[in-house]
């Protein structure tokens, strides 16, 4: 699923001995916390309790210079003096001491440590912590931090962190690129009774980023999900080798727009981050959250098994809710169960006279929790329905706590067979039921949008995790376009004119109209003739000419020879009077095609490189901005995928007479990565397809 399958990070470090090295951070066998101290306030004091306090029962090693005890535990003045080996270090001692602390751990052998401490790359001190980040490289430490809140792992009941206590233990890892937010996401699942393997705070990734901890949980059977707030991405080009074998949530913020704006091009100006880290994410088969209440309720839906087919059940006490939820599946593609005289068989005996039995199958309020039971029951255990959706609103006459028991005791009773998820509205009885059904590894939440975005979920990892495993390398460029780029480049140029473009493309595979370079008329009237490529659209070529149609360098439409002739010089007389001081080389030839207009492009990403682009030409990319991107390199099956992604991709597979020949669009996303390690852009603007094929009509490259 990785673009090369390499494990080397930016360093060049191979990043599989850290990754190996973080079991010893999540389960050791002994801790050490430098910088621990007596005095409450003080992080290390927190830390020390934290870890004490929930249970780890390895061996805990306060190191402090002065005293010889804290909370009870002997304390030892160096990592050094301890008397067994450490596997695992927790610095909170400040700034100037850490990297003297690090070469103690380094003597002891430890191979994983946590710094707390702030005061490094964050406020400027690169080269700082560049020290730690030698020293962890030098030693194979796995170091997470620094500037971090450390983190918690259930499953070894180690909380190396000085955020809350009481973590509910589950199967979601958390890892959180800020601190703050980290903390209080940490406390607010412990309300909700959000079970978590783990919660880590990245700090400032001078070594231990969101790849390693991915890679590391992949292989963790304490962990079935792995959710991560992002910030940004420090290493773009390594976080494209990350291995996904869990389903991933990225919750990612700061999507702004620089780098689109330090863009040139069309494609350029089209990109902007946001689109970039969506590409990036569906190209790792990563799903994306909008926000941490949806992340979660993804997460906790994730845990669920997986579906063996794609019929769903809603259950409900009231219509209105049931008409939001088949609004959400419609909309997010959830398919609902709709052979109704075999509903009606099933769910009649479950409820009063008045209930529904069309799918959302209502109990009505009237069902009571034996209505419910029943419905749920029958849900769970028929084989023809695969996934199961219960509503509830808070009504006089049913308690929504023993709804929730009702849920729990059938969803045990079938052993946990197929996904389940609940949405309760009402108030402080409803919320209490949320939670007891997290408690009990079932999703439950206030909102249908996030329980039927979660079921979705599922069926988009189904479909990921089905993929084959590809090793996707860049292709390379064919000898004719480099020779062509090579001669502009030596020419002082720093963009190839269109026919020097459609030669190099061409060269790559982009499938291009009839075309040809002319300089004189007669010349034009034989290549059109030789080619048979009436009707022509005839360009100006020149290096000092961008807009060519501001000085009468475009004509399109020319049917004959005669005509060739007399636009030809047309041209020619119109564009030295508007552009006198222009050097005019020729003309451009190109058939005129028919079709559906679209964009395909290439520009450079700052943090990932060589990105394409596809999308629909004309007003859906002026105005709807509807584009989506790959990062280069990436497979056929990866190019299929981004042309299905654009939001009119209905239009590509015909409307009203209008049709896209997918072959030869996947074609030119395919020949486009053979270019692009050696130019800066490529915009063919637009790609005309048509039941025939596709056909590059206009092509420009920068380099
Ligand atoms: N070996 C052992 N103990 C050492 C030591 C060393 N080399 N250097 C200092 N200590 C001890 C100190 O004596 C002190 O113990 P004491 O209270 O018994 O005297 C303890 O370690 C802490 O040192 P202190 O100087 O009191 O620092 P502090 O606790 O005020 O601050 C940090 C230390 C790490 C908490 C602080 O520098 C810091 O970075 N705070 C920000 C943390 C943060 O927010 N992280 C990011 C979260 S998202």
């Amino acid at each position: 699923m990785s673009p090369d399958g390499s494990s080397e990070g930016s360093s060049g470090i191979d990043t599989r001995v850290k990754v190996q090295n973080l079991k010893k951070v999540f389960n050791p066998k002994s801790v050490a916390i430098v910088g621990a101290s007596s005095e409450p306030g003080k992080v290390g004091y927190q830390v020390l309790n934290n870890v004490i306090k929930n249970g780890f029962k390895g061996k805990v090693y306060p190191i402090n210079k002065k005293a010889t005890e804290i909370l009870g535990v002997p304390c030892f003045p160096t990592v050094s003096d301890c008397p067994t080996d450490v596997d695992f270090a927790v610095i909170a001692v400040p700034a100037p001491m850490v990297e003297g602390v690090l070469k103690e751990c380094a003597q002891k052998n430890v191979k994983g440590v946590v710094i707390i401490t702030s005061g490094f790359s964050e406020i400027g001190k690169k080269k700082e912590e560049q020290v730690l980040k030698d020293l962890a490289d030098k030693h194979d430490m796995a170091l997470l931090g620094p500037n971090t809140f450390g983190f918690v792992y259930t499953p070894s009941n180690l909380n190396a962190s000085f955020g809350p206590q009481n973590v509910t233990p589950g199967k979601i890892a958390f890892i959180s690129q800020s601190g703050a937010l980290g903390i209080s996401l940490m406390g607010w699942t412990m309300m909700e009774k959000i079970g978590l393997a783990s919660v880590v705070s990245l700090g400032n990734k001078a070594d231990i980023g969101e790849k390693e901890l991915i890679e590391y949980f992949n292989d963790d059977p304490n962990v079935s999900v792995i959710l991560i707030y992002m910030e940004g991405i420090k290493d773009g080009r390594q976080f494209m080798t990350t291995k996904i074998k869990k389903p991933v949530v990225m919750l990612k913020s700061g999507t702004s727009s620089r780098g689109a704006q330090a863009a040139a091009s069309h494609t350029g100006s089209l990109s902007g981050s946001d689109k970039i880290y969506t590409a990036v994410f569906n190209q790792l088969g990563m799903m994306r959250a909008r926000t941490f209440t949806q992340a979660f309720a993804t997460a906790c839906c994730l845990s669920m098994p997986e579906p063996k087919g794609e019929e769903t059940i809603i259950i409900t006490n009231g219509g209105g809710i049931g008409v939001s939820a088949t609004d959400e599946c419609e909309n997010s593609g959830v398919k609902l169960l709709d052979d109704h005289v075999w509903l009606e068989e099933r769910f009649r005996p479950t409820m009063p006279e008045f209930g529904s039995t069309k799918n959302p199958i209502d109990v009505t309020g009237g069902g009571g929790r034996a209505g419910y039971q029943k419905a749920v029951r029958v849900a769970l255990t028929e084989e023809r329905i695969h996934s199961v959706v219960v509503l509830y609103c808070e009504t006089a006459v049913l308690d929504p706590v023993e709804v929730a028991k009702a849920v729990i005791d059938e969803y045990n009773a079938v052993k946990r067979n197929k996904p389940l998820v609940v949405t309760m509205v009402g108030g402080e009885r409803s919320r209490q039921a949320i939670q007891i059904l997290n408690e009990n590894q079932i999703p439950a939440m206030t909102e249908v949008r996030e329980a039927i975005s979660g079921l979705k979920a599922l069926y988009t990892w189904k479909e990921i995790s089905s993929r084959p495993k590809e090793k996707t390398k860049t292709p390379e460029i064919p000898v004719k376009a480099l020779e062509v780029i090579e001669r502009v480049r030596k020419e002082g140029r720093t963009f190839l004119l269109e026919h020097e473009s459609r030669e190099a493309l061409e060269a790559c595979g982009v499938p291009m109209p009839k075309w040809g370079f002319a300089t004189t008329a007669d010349e034009a009237v034989k290549i059109a003739e030789k080619t048979q490529m009436y009707p022509v659209a005839m360009k100006i070529a020149s290096v000092d000419i961008i807009h060519k149609s501001d000085v009468g360098g475009v004509i399109l439409n020319i049917k004959n020879a005669d005509e060739m002739r007399a636009k030809f010089n047309q041209m020619m007389e119109t564009v030295k009077k508007n552009a006198p001081k222009a050097k005019l080389l020729g003309v451009n030839l190109c058939q005129m095609v028919d079709g559906l207009q679209c964009i395909v492009g290439m520009n450079k990403d700052p943090q990932f490189g060589p990105a394409v682009m596809f999308g629909l030409g004309g007003i859906f990319v002026e105005v709807l901005k509807d584009v989506s991107f790959r990062i280069v390199p990436f497979s056929e099956n990866e190019a299929q995928r981004l042309v299905g992604e654009i939001k009119a991709k209905k239009l590509l597979d015909g409307y009203r007479g209008q049709g896209a020949h997918k072959e030869s669009i996947i074609k030119t996303l395919m020949a486009i990565q053979k270019i692009a390690e050696h130019v800066k852009e490529v915009d063919i603007n637009p790609l005309i397809t048509n039941k025939d094929g596709s056909f590059a009509v206009d092509a420009r490259i920068i380099i």
